[in-house]
């Protein structure tokens, strides 16, 4: 309804929007280009920041964009993950049949891990959601990542999480491994004239060429959303659905209100 108001080649703010329409505001961009550079250098990332901030989003785009036949992703987003099942999770990944015993599991994975590097198709592992892991699973990461003493390693590993990995981070028996991260990255929310290019630039993608957010409403999105994308995309959707309800062609605070009250209220 609200897309045939608009006149919209589709709906806008969508959750699973494609890669090519991404909105590449400042951090989206510092964070994808420090997950290149990890991979490239196979390096152990540690992600964090709020929920809806846009983590899996960069993550998705930097697979996409890196070159396939030189990396292979292995996106992992499972909160049962526990040491045994690790190594199984990861060769079935690769397609191999994993053995019954965990140690044996272990070996087998850092002796293909290995070979992929070698036959130039490198390993990426990623870990989405690791704040729901436990500490004693996070530390299996450090062994996972432990080739020929530490003197080198075939693999680039990449934990993502809500904020308070970088608190469990801190917990002694993660010492080993948080001392073997080499990129830190904290990802928050968008600046108000962020705002306003991340609103317009939707539009934009489902044909809209006017910028139909009033100035005062952008204001108002920016501090409501605190700039997380997750927020913004449902305050804009809920203001729009509204504007179209009432056949209004410029989205305003008003809309914006009701739109946020239906949220919160
Ligand atoms: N760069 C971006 N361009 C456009 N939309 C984005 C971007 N980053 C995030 N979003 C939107 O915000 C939503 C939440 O982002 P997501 O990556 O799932 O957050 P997180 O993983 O940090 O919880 C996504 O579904 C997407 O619609
Ligand atoms: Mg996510």
């Amino acid at each position: 309804m609200m897309t045939e108001f608009f006149r919209f080649t589709r709906e806008p703010f969508d959750r699973d929007i494609p890669v090519e329409d991404l909105v590449l505001f400042h951090n989206h961009n510092e964070l994808c280009a420090r997950l290149m550079y990890a991979a490239e250098h196979r390096q152990i990332a540690l992600v964090t920041g709020d929920t809806g901030t846009g983590k899996t989003t960069a993550i998705r785009a930097v697979m996409k964009r890196m070159d396939d036949s030189r990396y292979r992703f292995l996106y992992i987003a499972n909160a049962g993950l526990t040491p045994k099942t690790l190594y199984r999770v990861i060769l079935e990944r690769l397609q191999i049949q994993p053995k019954f015993r965990q140690v044996d599991n272990q070996v087998l994975t850092h002796q293909v891990l290995e070979e992929s590097y070698q036959k130039g198709r490198q390993v990426v592992i990623v870990v989405d959601e690791a704040q729901d892991l436990d500490p004693q699973m996070l530390a299996e990461f450090r062994f996972l990542n432990n080739f020929k003493a530490d003197s080198f390693s075939p693999i680039s590993l990449w934990l993502v999480g809500q904020s308070e990995l970088r608190e469990t981070m801190k917990l002694r028996i993660l010492s080993a491994l948080s001392g073997r991260i080499q990129i830190r990255y904290h990802m928050t929310g968008l600046t108000e004239s962020e705002v306003h290019d991340y609103i317009s630039k939707q539009l934009a993608c489902v044909g809209e060429e006017k910028m139909i957010f009033s100035a005062d409403a952008v204001k108002l999105i920016a501090k409501t959303s605190q700039g997380n994308p997750r927020m913004m995309n449902t305050l804009c959707r809920g203001a729009l659905l509204d504007a179209a309800t009432r056949e209004e062609q410029v989205v305003d605070t008003s809309h914006v209100e009701r739109a946020w009250m239906e949220v919160n209220g």
